[in-house]
């Protein structure tokens, strides 16, 4: 769909333990509902802990619910929480396709696109800036995950920003581009760089979702307040679909009273938004992240890749619960 923004609309937002993978065997969180009323097990975002089931097999494949991962804060885990959201809903048969929309190209990298290789593939770039001569299909590649596919990106893509600030309907370039690719997946997760500037804007027009990742430190509750005005702007001027799937605690260190008590504004701000799901600091990320692979897939029985499939079955949950996706 492209709809041009008369100007005056127009937003700006310029301003501101490695083991080898084996099949996965682990059940995620215990289920408080199996006892008794007087022991039900609380999670660390101090609700009762509910069950999520594994998803269901798919009967059948696409179009996709696209999801973007924002923050504008650097190293809050978005990339970290795009690849292993990802490899988990391609491990629960979701064919999953993974968009790139940061120059540092980390989500790429992630996924194991050599380095050397990174500055002379095709890329978002050329998919956004010619989408004629290059498009999403062309510049999709396979990675190391079955059912998981990567539309990578490289530093070029910061030249996307300026050279689409000219263009009508500038906004929409992302959601043209993925227009012919989208009825081939379940998902498209789409990695965000930390801004709120165009690359951001073309990812919110683009999704049917937003999920926020956000590290539990005190200072972070503002910029999440701004996101969220970033978000009402787009959902009212640009994408009326958008809402926001699910806030993510990530980084939690549950043992110190500063991570609760920002748990508790966070459940005070986004409600029921808040993902019962929260992932711990934990040394294996760091160490996954180096190494090219998801957690999912370098150490599936870790407490990080039983976090991240915990929360892929419950955003499925909730988005068949509300019929945005297929059973
Ligand atoms: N739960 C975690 N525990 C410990 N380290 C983590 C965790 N999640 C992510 N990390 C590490 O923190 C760093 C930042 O994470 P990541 O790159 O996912 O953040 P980001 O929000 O994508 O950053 P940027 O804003 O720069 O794109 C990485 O080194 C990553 O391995
Ligand atoms: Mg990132």
């Amino acid at each position: 769909m492209t709809v041009p923004v008369p100007q005056d609309q127009q937003l700006n937002l310029a301003d501101q333990e490695i083991t080898q993978a084996t099949p996965a065997t682990v059940t995620p969180i215990s289920n408080p509902t199996n006892s008794s009323n007087s022991d039900v097990v609380l999670g660390a975002t101090g609700r009762p802990l509910p069950k999520f089931p594994e998803p269901a097999n798919l009967k059948k494949h696409g179009p996709a619910y696209v999801i973007s991962m924002t923050n504008q804060k650097g190293g809050v885990g978005k990339t970290t929480t795009t690849i292993n959201l990802g490899a988990a809903l391609a491990e629960a048969g979701r064919r999953v396709l993974m968009v790139d929309m940061d120059p540092q190209g980390s989500l790429s990298i992630g996924l194991g696109v050599p380095q050397e290789e990174l500055s002379t593939i095709r890329t978002v770039y050329d998919m956004l800036m010619d989408p004629q001569a290059f498009p999403a299909t062309a510049v999709v590649r396979a990675t190391s995950i079955p059912g998981l596919d990567l539309l990578p990106a490289n530093i070029h893509l910061s030249a996307a920003e300026l050279r689409l600030a000219g263009e009508v309907a500038r906004e929409y370039a992302l959601d043209r581009a993925l227009e012919t690719i989208r009825e081939h997946y379940d998902y498209v997760l789409i990695d965000c760089q930390p801004s709120l500037g165009l690359l951001t804007v073309n990812a919110l027009t683009s999704s049917n979702g937003v999920i926020i990742p956000m590290e539990c430190e005190f200072f972070a509750l503002r910029g999440v307040e701004m996101l969220r005005d970033t978000i009402g702007k787009v959902k009212e001027r640009l994408n009326n679909k958008l809402t926001i799937d699910g806030v993510l605690a990530t980084m939690v260190d549950s043992r110190t009273n500063h991570t609760r008590e920002t748990i508790q504004a966070v459940l005070d701000m986004f409600g029921d938004s808040v993902f019962h799901t929260t992932v711990s600091r934990t040394v294996k990320f760091p160490e996954t992240t180096k190494a090219g692979v998801s957690i999912i897939e370098q150490a599936p029985a870790s407490s990080g890749a039983v976090a991240y499939r915990n929360m892929a079955w419950e955003l499925v949950e909730r988005l068949e619960k509300k019929g945005a996706v297929s059973h």
